[in-house]
């Protein structure tokens, strides 16, 4: 979603600007631009759609100057266009700011101050905050903004400059994230680490309602009421590099590559062979804690939601609590039962997605237990939940999430064992066998990466289909709801995922000749209801290409193409058999010609309802 980079130094902003939205492209943009204060006055470039417009733009009438702000833009308020990107001003254009979130009561604003005689451009949000600090200015920035942000209801990270005060960038957050890099005679803010990782890596992360003031040689963090906040630097361990392609076409391809390692080092340390205890640092819940809890709702968004399902499945299996599934921007909504007794899960890569902090805070208030994981150190997920369960995933920089879903399963996995060793529903025999077959997961997952041709054989002859559909039973169909979705975002194919029983009671209907089916075929206990369903599609013309574990070769006398992944237990097996059902998803995109790392109308990190 939208991106916002500052910087005030020695240096010129603009190419500064200008890396640091390109290292934020992933997030999804639809328009960029950038205010710049030339020494006399501020000056605009924005315009819709890629960088490469905005950089056009900026060669044919150049700029440059030492303090500047950018942003890219993901249209809610107005569509994209040259005049509702951002930066937006104030009438004389001494005042410039970028935004990301919503404003709600934007409205109210704007007819307030259209009464007082302010004119409007855009159809944007944004344009009511620099001339509501107008409003409020009266030779002090700081003040101005402290009191605009007072009136503002919804989320809102901004990045503010005025001609008046050249020496500083005024920034600030409310539920959605903003952060403040330091660097050495400069500084910079950002709405995610890596748009400013080449220049620093020591950074504070602002928390809501904290207002950040930068000079070149200076960072001040005061509250929204103008107390002084004591601030930790947060030091960024990861370089530039895990944020760059390293030789793969796209980042998704490389993310996929990567899920060994991210499932390796997401388990290391917590879940060790020979070891009977799972050694969770940042979790608290003691065995009284857990003998209260009745109920675990597991709120997420999209795939982190199907990973949830995953969640559902293996923690009722293991350690016999109840478990619901909920998408977050459903579950805030619909009046859920909470109380000190509910444990919550939520689920985030980003760690910054709206609705999914929502369900959060609301569970919180409920007095109930919140436990997050999350693959991004220091997000607001991670901050406001009791326990975080870190993912250690590394950056995803693709929009398709690939190595976040598969160490969010593997976070599951530790969670359910952790819960049933504490609520002893599972032996110390069953146990030591999930471990130790856990261990195994890096290395069988290098192995299902080692066998592509049949899935870019698939590729190749059916990336031209309108529709592709994905069935599966029990844990198989919570990966076929992935594998769906990984398909549609990336390929724009049609395609839907069915619980494999449920065909008959309507969707089967969709079945004609030659229309492709992937058919998951893991789960031994519903193996021969699974082949029957099989059957029934196969029956009525469907092309059918069956996913089974290694030494299963009965299923090719009922499937047209099969993948086998190495053996594993049941209850492990998503973590293997999604890796091709991405890569499937990938090389269809590919072949299709699409923008595998950036899809249409796609944000990477979704910071508004
Ligand atoms: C799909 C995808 C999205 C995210 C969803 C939640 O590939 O990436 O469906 O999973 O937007 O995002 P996070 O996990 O950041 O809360």
């Amino acid at each position: 979603m939208c991106g916002i980079v500052g910087y005030i130094g020695k240096s010129n902003a603009v190419p500064v600007l200008i890396d640091g939205l390109k290292k934020l492209e992933y997030r999804g943009y639809d328009s960029a631009g950038v205010c710049i204060f030339d020494g006399c006055k501020l000056t605009v470039t924005k315009c819709k759609g890629r960088l490469s417009n905005l950089e056009d733009k900026i060669k044919d009438d150049p700029i440059s100057g030492n303090l500047g702000i950018g942003h890219t833009r993901w249209a809610t308020h107005g569509q994209p266009s040259d005049v509702n990107s951002h930066p937006h001003t104030n009438k004389d254009m001494t005042i410039g700011v970028v935004h990301n979130g919503i404003i709600e009561n934007y409205l109210k604003i704007k007819e307030w101050l259209m009464s007082l005689g302010y004119e409007f451009e855009t159809e944007t949000d944004t344009e009511v905050v620099p001339h509501l600090i107008d409003y409020f200015y009266d030779g002090d920035l700081v003040q101005a903004v402290m009191k605009a942000v007072d009136k503002l209801e919804g989320s809102y990270a901004l990045g503010i400059i005025c001609k008046n005060e050249p020496d500083k960038i005024v920034a600030v957050r409310k539920d959605s994230p903003l952060i403040v890099g330091l660097g050495k005679g400069e500084n910079f803010i950002a709405s995610d680490i890596p748009a400013i990782l080449s220049y620093t890596r020591d950074v504070y992360l602002l928390d809501n309602r904290e207002i950040a003031i930068l000079t070149k040689d200076d960072i001040k963090i005061i509250t929204q009421e103008g107390l002084p906040v004591n601030k930790e630097i947060f030091h960024v361990t990861w370089d530039a590099q895990s944020a760059e392609k390293g030789g793969y076409e796209h980042f998704m391809i490389k993310e996929i590559h990567e899920q060994p390692k991210a499932i390796k080092d997401t388990m290391t340390s917590r879940i060790m062979a020979d070891c009977d205890d799972i050694k969770l640092d940042n979790i608290t819940l003691t065995k009284e804690q857990l003998k209260n809890i009745d109920k675990i709702y597991i709120v997420a968004c999209g795939t982190a939601y199907h990973a949830g399902m995953v969640g559902k499945y293996v923690i009722e299996k293991l350690a016999r609590i109840p478990v619901e599934v909920d998408i977050a921007s459903e579950f805030r909504y619909r009046d859920p039962i909470l109380n000190e007794k509910t444990l919550m899960i939520v689920v985030s890569q980003s760690g910054e997605t709206a609705d999914t902090l929502a369900a959060l805070k609301q569970a919180k208030e409920s007095g109930s237990r919140v436990i997050a994981i999350t693959n991004v150190v220091g997000s607001s997920v991670a901050r406001e939940a009791d326990d975080v369960l870190y993912t250690w995933a590394g950056p995803e920089i693709a929009v398709a999430s690939t190595k976040a879903y598969v160490t969010q399963l593997i976070a599951m996995y530790i969670i359910a064992l952790y819960l049933a060793r504490l609520n002893e529903t599972i032996t110390i025999e069953e146990y030591r066998e999930i471990r130790d077959e856990m261990l195994t997961l890096p290395e069988k997952a290098q192995i299902v990466l080692n066998q592509k041709e049949e899935l870019q054989k698939f590729a190749a002859s059916n990336y031209m289909h309108k529709d592709i559909y994905y069935i599966g039973r029990g844990l198989d169909f919570a990966v076929a709801l992935e594998g769906s979705l990984k398909l549609k975002e990336i390929s724009y194919i049609h395609s839907d995922a069915y619980a494999a029983g449920e065909l008959k009671h309507g969707s089967i209907a969709l079945i004609e000749k030659g229309i492709p089916v992937i058919a998951l075929a893991t789960q031994s206990q519903v193996y021969d209801k699974m082949v029957s369903n099989i059957k029934e599609v196969v029956s009525r013309g469907a092309k059918v290409i069956g996913f089974a574990y290694e030494g299963n070769c009965e299923i090719e006398k009922t499937v047209n193409q099969t993948v086998y992944i190495p053996k594993t237990l049941d209850i492990l097996a998503p973590v293997l058999l999604v890796i091709p059902l991405q890569l499937l998803a990938y090389y269809t995109a590919v072949e299709k010609g699409c923008d595998v790392d950036k899809p249409r109308n796609l944000a990477k990190s979704v910071t508004v309802e």
